[in-house]
């Protein structure tokens, strides 16, 4: 297989990645190997196009702590957290405990169980719009069911949705940047530009009363991490009650934000909310719920309920992991400290990034956050720069800028990580 390290470009942040590709594809043999081996038989050598990176991905062996160590034995301090459901590290021993013993309890009971109505209970209690959820096994999966309620409940067929929105593999609105490729599941969208109350005033206004659903991240996740200003969010409430539409709040990642989201935060509570990643302990997890009068459409012991299966939905170790995770690690306190330690890198690095005139900035809200190459050049070249130079110092970012931080990080990893972003940061610009 020929892998392509050269770029075509002759400016010096051109030359400059393509050396740094060559040099990584040099350190790298055994992964190009197992990419290699991979592409036989995954489109791509892989079946998440969000974790690929060129000129081709890094095969991680396993991981501790927060730890990662890939095929050709390189070990990393892991900023990226599975895109923000590895909240808890590789190995905590609070969960690994629970799920063995719930390995003991048996796989596939194929019925209900105390623990999973344990972890609904939970969630209800922590999200104020929530009185009646139901579990998926994906974000997207929860995404389209709650959009598809939203739409049965009101008898209308058009779903607003935001301008480099994320809702899931086949709901996603990136536009441009993401390469316009995206399957759509086929909904009547209409996309609306994010935190702009007078342009999605003007667009709805056209279809007021045909308008069933308003879905929206309260942070832009995967589209940057842009948070929702408060004042938006409200707007997006008081106009969902005005024309009748149910007002969904995706919090698959904001959720972490604190225990009930940032809905709780901000004190503005949608119809529905969305959640996923990591309330599953680890496993694959989705789920969606909302007010009494619309979620108890799915109550089986109404004649014209609605159907809703799922085989994995109430998976035994997903829920022990769920509960476990809810009941001991996701605590007020844990969390605090989580995101003001992601407010501080935050906070930290664009403050040296402005002082010293580097290209670069980050947005986001607590330990989500994204760092942006700021010339309006060569953007994505700039950031995969930047990736490349934090390889070389052990430290692993999403190749588009996600950093996302976990539990298992201590506050010098994170010291670390800042003084490693700075001198890559520097790197970067030197070469401009
Ligand atoms: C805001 C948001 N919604 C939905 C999803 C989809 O979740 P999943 O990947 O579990 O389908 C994601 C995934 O990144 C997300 O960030």
């Amino acid at each position: 297989m020929t892998i392509t390290t050269q770029s075509t470009s002759t400016s010096p942040l051109s030359k400059a990645l393509s050396k740094a590709r060559q040099s990584y594809a040099e350190k790298n043999p055994s992964s190009l190997k197992a990419y290699e081996q991979a592409t036989k038989s995954l489109p791509g050598g892989g079946t998440r196009s969000s974790i690929f990176i060129h000129p081709f991905p890094l095969f991680i062996e396993r991981g501790e702590g927060t730890e990662i160590v890939d095929v050709d034995g390189h070990v990393y301090l892991d900023f990226v957290s599975d895109f923000t459901s590895g909240i808890y590290g590789k190995t905590n021993p609070v969960l690994k405990k629970a799920i063995i013993q719930g390995l003991d309890n048996g796989l596939q009971l194929g019925a209900h169980t105390p623990t999973e109505s344990s972890l609904s209970s939970a969630l209800c209690d922590r999200f104020p719009s929530m009185d009646l959820l139901r579990f998926t096994n994906s974000g997207t999966e929860a995404n389209i069911l709650a959009i598809s309620t939203g739409l049965h409940c009101t008898r209308r067929e058009k779903v607003v949705l935001f301008q480099g929105g994320y809702h899931g593999s086949v709901l996603s609105h990136f536009g441009e940047e993401g390469g316009g490729g995206d399957l759509k599941v086929p909904y009547d969208f209409i996309v609306c530009p994010y935190n702009d109350i007078p342009g999605t005033r003007d667009i709805v206004q056209k279809w007021n009363d045909e308008v069933g659903v308003i879905i929206v991240e309260p942070m832009i996740g995967a589209g940057g991490c842009i948070p929702g200003d408060p004042q938006f969010l409200q707007f997006l409430r008081d106009l969902s009650t005005q024309i009748g539409a149910v007002l969904i709040f995706d919090e698959v990642q904001t959720a972490r934000l604190g225990t009930g989201g940032r809905q709780k935060i901000l004190g503005i509570t949608p119809d529905m909310t969305t959640l996923g990643k990591f309330f599953g302990g680890g496993f694959a997890f989705g789920a969606f719920g909302g007010k009494e009068e619309i979620m108890s459409l799915f109550d089986a012991r109404q004649p014209n309920s609605i159907s809703h299966g799922g085989t994995f939905n109430n998976s035994p170790l997903t829920m022990i992991a769920g509960l476990t995770a809810v009941q001991h690690i996701l605590t007020e306190d844990n969390l605090n400290k989580l995101n003001k330690m992601g407010d501080g890198l935050r906070e930290e690095l664009n403050s040296v990034f402005q002082e010293e005139e580097l290209p670069f900035n980050i947005t986001g809200l607590g330990s989500i956050n994204q760092i942006h190459y700021t010339p309006t050049t060569e953007k994505r070249q700039g950031l995969d720069l930047l990736f490349f130079y934090l390889l070389d110092r052990g430290y692993w970012i999403a190749q588009r800028g996600l950093i996302s931080l976990n539990f298992a990080m201590t506050q010098e990893d994170v010291r670390g990580f800042e003084i490693a972003v700075v001198e890559a940061a520097r790197e970067v610009g030197s070469v401009m």
